[in-house]
């Protein structure tokens, strides 16, 4: 990624944004479109405007910054990942992220689906991630130079983020559940051996997405927090074929509680 590309990224972003000026980044996956709605004072910047953000092959309302304000906080919500299975690299957010950190973004929220690996959690809860399984071993900071690059990863997703956001939820009536995610390159779904594997290395959750992004955000100096929406149970976990439609429709069905919980969430953060 070309360090100019950032730079007008970043220019064009700031004027776009004018008086606007987000600490805090939400990153939507799916089923967690609707939050976008939910800012006020909103203006909309598309992806295909900021040279250093990612071209998305999907249609709608994917691939757009919406800025603005979610109670008193000033956030910047980007609708729209790219995936580590669409090209084989883990990198395709990295212009997006450092765009971010160059507007002056110091924490990154990011959103997920998820299968649920734990038999206790159920279709439709929300889980914050602890703390991830890096099962893909692909880095976006490949081809990355100096000693910068060897991040420390021991408290990825901030602690005092995560307490701060167990008790918001807590407080709106929605607890949520804590595990680990586990990356999985996809885009095909797990067998049930390769879920037998992931419970016993310690994982809770399983996903194709988030991991890239939270290391190129520790790399660009931001903080994480991070929430999963359980959509299934993985595979072997229950009768139910995984399919993406599925892992749409229980989004779908969930995502108006998921998407309160969250605004509740990024209000209480103290940044
Ligand atoms: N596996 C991987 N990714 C997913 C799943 C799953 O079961 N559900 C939603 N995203």
């Amino acid at each position: 990624m070309n360090a100019d590309l950032i730079t007008a990224s970043a220019t064009t972003l700031r004027q776009r944004l004018g008086h606007r000026a987000p600490k805090v980044a939400v990153l939507l996956g799916s089923g967690w479109g609707p939050f976008a709605q939910q800012v006020r004072d909103a203006v909309q910047v598309p992806y295909a405007d900021l040279p250093a953000f990612p071209r998305l092959a999907i249609g709608g309302h994917a691939g757009q910054v919406t800025a603005g304000r979610i109670g008193d906080t000033e956030v910047a919500v980007l609708a729209g990942r790219k995936h580590t299975y669409e090209t084989g690299e883990a990198d395709g957010m990295k212009g997006a992220i450092r765009t971010l950190a160059a507007i002056g973004v110091q924490v990154l929220v990011q959103t997920n689906a998820a299968g649920s690996m734990d038999s206790s959690m159920r279709p439709g809860e929300l889980m914050l991630i602890t703390d991830h399984l890096n099962v893909v071993q692909r880095s976006p900071l490949v081809n990355e130079a100096g000693d910068k690059r060897f991040i420390d990863m021991s408290a990825a997703y901030c602690p005092r983020l995560r307490a701060q956001a167990l008790t918001a939820a807590q407080a709106a009536g929605a607890p949520l559940r804590e595990g680990v995610y586990a990356w999985v390159l996809g885009p095909q779904f797990e067998t049930p051996a390769e879920i037998r594997m992931l419970r016993g290395f310690g994982a809770q959750a399983v996903g194709m997405s988030t991991v890239p992004e939270t290391i190129l955000a520790r790399h660009a100096g931001l903080r994480v927090l991070a929430l999963s929406l359980m959509t299934n149970m993985a595979a072997g976990m229950d009768a139910q074929t995984l399919s993406h439609a599925h892992t749409l429709a229980t989004a779908s069905a969930s995502s108006e509680r998921a998407v309160n919980t969250l605004a509740a969430v990024v209000q209480a953060l103290e940044i």
